[in-house]
């Protein structure tokens, strides 16, 4: 499929978007593993929590869907997952194979994870390490899916430094030693993204947390809840931007979460000058979300802060397309986490932005992007859902038609995307790929 975009003029509009990918993966793990059943409302139904959620099923427990954004989890016990008959099918999902294995590797029991292409060529290693230290034995492909795992019922308590910033290796970590033999303790290098600790703390589990050290003591339950999943920010970038970019528009985003550690695109677009406004900020259980308010604004370049990168890290594709309105050059450093993504997201934006006239310059963990006009062109995605609907947004503000090729996945995180950007007034349509 692939996407065809006509310059637009959005206007204003109030919206929602689905709910957050990373708490909608989470309560379907951590909701499996409770006692006693766990209710969930604004699950996001993309392809990449339905990949988790099928797993699940696959280790044996029952989950039910009352509504279409609602699940009922009848949590096993911690001890309660029964081995796969199958391999466990991840799909495009890094944060479901990373976090899966961190709770497989505790079982009595073996799996084998397998996910797409794109999955099978993403690096393991970062969670192969620390797990193989608790005496999980995992074969992979050098480092990569699919990865195999015996169980191993007794797994050692460790104390790790994490040698990148990642959420998802932090909570497969931590994940593991809820299995292991007395207290298991990570330490990151930056801020990351911190569901997992929420929703375990929200489920009665104890997670202490010293500076950057957070700790999980071995033998604890965890006790079923209901989680309300907020909009999801990561989704809601791609309309800010639309909103940004455009001549003279106000959108309204209602219901959308602003955890601090997932924030930093909120601070890089208002260090250019983006007009953005957080209203009504509220808790939704343990999770904070507001009403936010974006209108046009004039960009201006600048170099961004590289201790927001971790709290940025999935809103790059539509920051180096801020940076490409923006007046003057964008300078992103230390952003080669990038590079591990669903793409290869430094050089996918890189060439993507090139079709259409802007001008990047490209270093290993690093991009410079130059100021100026789209026009229309041709733009591959990559397979890469970010990729994808940040050059549609792009599409919206070019002089010519922009053709964007292999936008299948955006249905990982964002189901209905086109027809919500429509919504807003965008001139966008889906179509098959044997037509124009
Ligand atoms: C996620 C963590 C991030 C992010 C991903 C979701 C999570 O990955 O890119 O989309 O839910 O924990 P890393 O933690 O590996 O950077």
């Amino acid at each position: 499929m692939h996407f065809i975009v006509t310059p637009s003029s959005i206007g204003d509009a109030t919206l929602s978007v689905p709910g957050d990918k990373s708490v909608s993966h989470r309560a379907l793990l951590l909701g499996s593993i409770a006692e006693g059943r766990t209710t969930v409302s604004g699950f996001l139904t993309g392809e990449d929590c339905l990949a988790t959620l099928t797993a699940m099923r696959q280790l044996g427990v029952t989950i039910e869907q009352p509504g279409p954004t609602e699940l009922s989890i009848e949590g096993v016990g911690v001890h309660g997952l029964e081995a796969s008959i199958d391999e466990l099918d991840l799909g495009n999902s890094g944060t479901a194979m990373r976090l899966i294995a961190g709770l497989l590797c505790g079982q009595d029991f073996g799996s084998v994870l397998v996910g797409d292409s794109s999955l099978t060529s993403r690096p393991m290693g970062r969670i192969i390490r620390p797990l193989t230290d608790m005496g999980a034995s995992i074969l992979s492909n050098d480092g990569m899916p699919p990865l195999r795992i015996t169980g191993n019922g007794s797994l050692r308590a460790i104390d790790y430094e994490l040698p990148v910033a990642s959420a998802q290796v932090k909570s497969a970590v931590l994940l593991a030693g809820l299995y292991a033999d007395g207290t298991t303790s990570v330490t990151e290098p930056a801020v990351t993204r911190d569901h997992t600790e929420r929703m375990l703390g929200s489920m009665g589990v104890r997670v202490s947390i010293d500076g950057a050290r957070i700790s999980v003591d071995a033998g604890q339950r965890l006790t079923g809840c209901h989680v309300e999943v907020p909009g999801d920010l990561s989704s809601a970038t791609f309309f800010i931007l639309a909103a940004v970019l455009a001549e003279n528009a106000e959108l309204v985003i209602q219901n959308v979460g602003i955890n601090p550690t997932r924030t930093g695109v909120i601070d890089i677009l208002r260090s250019m000058g983006a007009d953005i406004g957080i209203e009504n900020a509220r808790q939704l259980g343990e999770e904070p979300v507001a009403e936010i308010r974006v209108r046009s604004s004039q960009l201006q370049g600048t170099q961004v802060d590289p201790s927001l990168v971790s709290l940025a890290i999935d809103e790059f594709p539509a920051l180096f397309v801020a940076a490409a309105a923006a007046a003057g050059k964008t300078v992103f450093s230390d952003i080669g986490e990038l590079r591990v993504k669903e793409s290869d997201r430094i050089g996918a934006m890189a060439s993507a932005l090139r079709a259409l006239g802007i001008r990047v310059d490209e270093s290993p963990d690093g991009a410079t992007v130059h100021s100026g006009q789209f026009t229309g062109g041709s733009v591959d995605s990559h397979g890469d859902h970010r990729v994808a609907m940040a050059m549609a947004v792009a599409g919206t503000v070019a002089t010519g038609e922009v053709k964007i090729s292999d936008v299948d996945a955006v249905d990982t995180s964002f189901p209905g995307f086109a027809n919500c950007l429509v919504a807003v007034g965008a001139d966008i349509s889906v179509r098959e790929d044997n037509s124009s």
